[in-house]
């Protein structure tokens, strides 16, 4: 069987190569169940707000498209944000317009890779964080008619650019961080509501979303480009069962195919995690034997720090019984990121 030849080549690697890796106190466990199957891995989470730069109203071809096809892109994020023209709240229909352009060439850039397009209005209206008490919100003093406007508008930009294929509309971003939304939840939900009848009333067809509150990935970030060509692309297959430690600091993605391959990171923690593995029967391990593990590290040194390409850790023999064994993690930073193959 090819995973019987698998496991005799790592263990050949395993002579060779083998590595002892330093053990620390685990404080809590991650799991993978090889005997679960999710269905196939479709890198839903490759994509990313912001990043494509502005071609006037066209498409950008700056970014060459390996860099987009690699991670099998999926979604693109904006609305004009963090340019030089304020948005609706701030100068009116100019400052939208440019606003409304930048959004427009993001869309056309999106929908270049097939890429599903989350719209911001919020950037439109020209809440791209630092919101103060000061700027105007949707349904100021009861008043809900500069909203209407604003949206109106912005659907029948919509409609009259074909901005419709591949698009969620995504009411509000952030609505948690006073940036984003200086005034009373209560005013938030009533926005969610009423512009969300809006959409519904004119775009029916177009799924909406929100709150997020999403982190930007960094195109400039080795870190990024590192992970997104080496695990998250390349972690293909079926999806197998996992569960995130208890504490949620940790967390796992694991798929079987050729190889099982895992990916693994904490959340901003640098302390020690196990990863518990079962259901090597399932993908053709014998219930007990020795596996060989290759361990790749992903470093991180800052937004703009260099940290080149992964680090191979090299092969790893565990001794294990009873169809499970247990890989210990130990990150060096609280940004450090693992991938295991066997
Ligand atoms: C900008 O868009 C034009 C089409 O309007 C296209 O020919 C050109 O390649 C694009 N340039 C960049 C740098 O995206
Ligand atoms: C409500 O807002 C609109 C648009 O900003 C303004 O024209 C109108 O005078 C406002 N209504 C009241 C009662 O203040």
């Amino acid at each position: 069987m090819k995973s019987v030849i698998v496991n005799i080549l790592l263990l050949c690697l395993a002579v060779s190569e083998a590595v002892s890796i330093p053990k620390r106190e685990a404080k809590g466990t991650a799991t993978v169940n090889l005997a679960v199957s999710n269905g196939p891995a479709n890198a839903l989470g490759s994509g990313f707000i912001y990043g494509f730069p502005d071609n006037g109203t066209s498409a950008s071809t700056a970014i060459p498209d390996h860099f987009l096809t690699d991670i099998r892109f999926q979604a693109g994020r904006a609305g004009g944000a963090q340019i030089p023209y304020g948005g609706w709240k701030d100068t009116g229909k100019s400052g939208y317009s440019a606003r409304f352009d930048s959004t427009l060439s993001n869309y056309r850039t999106t929908r270049r890779y097939d890429g599903q397009f989350l719209m911001l209005p919020h950037d439109m209206w020209g809440a791209q964080g630092g919101m103060t008490e000061a700027d105007l919100h949707p349904g100021d003093n009861g008043n809900w008619t500069e909203m209407e406007v604003f949206l109106n508008q912005l659907i029948s930009d919509m409609k009259e650019n074909n901005i419709i294929d591949g698009v969620v509309i995504d009411l509000w971003n952030e609505p948690d961080l006073g940036g984003c939304w200086s005034r009373s939840w209560d005013q938030y939900l009533e926005y969610i509501g009423r512009s969300h009848k809006i959409f519904k009333a004119q775009l029916p067809q177009l799924p909406t979303s929100g709150p997020s509150s999403a982190h930007s990935p960094h195109i400039d970030n080795e870190k990024w480009h590192a992970w997104c060509s080496y695990y998250y692309g390349y972690m293909k297959g079926e999806r197998a069962g996992t569960t995130a430690s208890s504490d949620l600091r940790f967390d796992v993605f694991a798929v079987k195919g050729d190889f099982v391959k895992i990916i693994a990171g904490g959340r901003m923690s640098s302390d020690a995690y196990d990863i518990h593995i079962t259901g090597l029967t399932s993908v053709g391990f014998p219930e007990s034997g020795d596996i060989g593990v290759r361990t790749l590290r992903f470093d991180w040194a800052g937004k703009t720090g260099e940290v080149g390409g992964p680090v191979d850790l090299g092969v790893q023999v565990y001794k294990y019984s009873n169809n499970e064994f247990t890989v210990n993690v130990v990150p060096t930073t609280g940004e450090t990121a693992f991938a295991f193959e066997f």
